[in-house]
């Protein structure tokens, strides 16, 4: 997959969806009491073998829509801050409007005092009418790394941990030509907004575990049916474990929401990723 322009009638349907939820956020946003669903996280454990990472954890979360630091962001904070990770992974959505930036740099410098973030954009942050430039800056500013179809390396003792951050899959702004080769002793971790990137990997593309978002895991949903709706990008997938020809992926459910603030059998999410140099239980979360 390498950047190319979404058709007409996709373009189309992501700009109205934007525009159409645009004045409800806004709306929420003046009352930030009146939501449903979102108050507790659950916290989804994985583990991953690889011996030269083995005590290591990092933490993922996505979809923050934060256009207003509310009390259950400090719940978050908190609940992070508990599992002592050692790197901190955000995969998109950061917000929804530009009054929303210094919310979210304040959540998110709030993290980079705990571990090292990485974050990579999804589609409502280029919807937002930010410039990329923007978000750069205030990363930089704030000591975080955002990755935009880029990698960063970090050794670990004996081996490596790479993670290479896409632009949002789902807007077709990925672009696989940043994987780097593989390396004995490396871990590659790669960051992507919508799981439909991992459909276009293919055995030269050295990634070990992908993590995204996107899905909301419906948002709304009745136990054991499917969603109601998935946007595009998810390719079907709505939340927990896949795997296909050998590969791991993690879809994410997220901590905000879309359209309405409700989020009904769908409790926000946070993940965290242990390396153990032991053979991983079957670590597959049922749909
Ligand atoms: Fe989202």
């Amino acid at each position: 997959m390498t950047r190319h322009p979404l058709r007409w009638h996709q373009r189309a349907r992501f700009i109205l969806a934007h525009r159409l939820t645009l004045p409800l956020h806004r709306l929420f946003n003046l009352f930030p009491h009146y939501e449903v669903g979102l108050s507790s996280v659950d916290i989804s454990r994985i583990e991953c073998r690889h011996a030269p990472l083995a005590g290591r954890r990092a933490v993922q979360i996505s979809d923050l829509h934060l256009d207003r630091y509310q009390s259950r962001h400090d719940a978050v904070v908190r609940a992070i801050a508990g599992l002592q990770p050692d790197w901190i992974f955000v995969t998109g959505d950061l917000l929804n409007v530009p009054d929303g930036l210094p919310h979210l740099f304040r959540f998110l410098s709030t993290l980079r005092s705990m571990a090292p973030v990485y974050l990579t954009l999804g589609n409502h942050d280029h919807y937002s009418g930010i410039p990329v430039d923007r978000f750069s800056e205030m990363a930089d500013r704030h000591k975080l790394t955002l990755l935009i179809n880029q990698v960063a390396f970090v050794a670990v003792g004996s081996g490596e941990l790479g993670i290479v951050g896409l632009d949002d899959p789902s807007l077709h702004r990925a672009d696989l030509r940043c994987i780097p080769p593989r390396v004995p002793g490396r871990f590659t971790v790669l960051l992507a907004h919508a799981p439909n990137v991992f459909d276009h990997l293919h055995e030269t593309h050295a990634v070990d575990l992908m993590l995204c978002g996107h899905s909301h895991g419906g948002q709304w949903r009745i136990p054991r049916i499917r969603p109601f709706w998935l946007p595009y990008g998810c390719s079907g997938r709505a939340g927990g474990h896949y795997d296909r020809a050998g590969r791991r992926l993690y879809v994410n459910r997220g901590l905000g929401w879309s359209i309405l603030p409700i989020r009904w059998s769908c409790p926000p999410e946070v993940l965290v990723i242990d390396w153990t140099d032991s053979a991983p239980p079957d670590n597959r979360a049922p749909e």
